[in-house]
């Protein structure tokens, strides 16, 4: 717990009542060093308003996105959909990194694989 703690500290600076009711009956969450949204990545409409509205996201900057075991969980048209909407929303550079799973024969993979599968992706 207390490591959580400085783990949350660090990232949301001495802001921690802020940090205690993150996401409490909100979506997101924000500071000044990091900035929080929870939401369905399939949704571009939502998502794409919040991160200019309310997020104040740079569209125009170089940007780097960074998907860890994610658009493996959707459907194919879903993630192509997720990239198309990056590519439309953010003007400057953009860089994606993808890590998924690339080994189903080994342990974890097979895991995943049966996870994937009792889920129906
Ligand atoms: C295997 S976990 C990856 C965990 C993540 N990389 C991390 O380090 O916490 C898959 C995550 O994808 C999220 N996810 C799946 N479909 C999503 C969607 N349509 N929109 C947003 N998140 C989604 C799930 O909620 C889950 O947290």
């Amino acid at each position: 717990m207390a490591k959580n703690e400085a783990m949350v500290k660090h990232l949301f600076g001495d802001d921690t009542d802020a940090a205690k009711t993150a996401f409490g009956n909100n979506s997101m969450f924000l500071s000044p060093q990091f900035k929080i949204l929870a939401a369905d990545v399939r949704d571009s409409t939502i998502i794409k308003d919040k991160l200019v509205n309310e997020l104040g996201v740079d569209t125009s900057l170089p940007t780097l996105v960074l998907t860890e075991c994610l658009l493996i969980y959707m459907k194919g048209e879903d993630s192509l959909g997720v990239l198309t909407w990056l590519r439309e929303l953010f003007t400057g550079d953009i860089g994606v990194v993808n890590y998924e799973v690339i080994n189903p024969d080994d342990p974890f993979g097979r895991t995943m694989v049966e996870n994937l599968e009792n889920r129906g992706c």
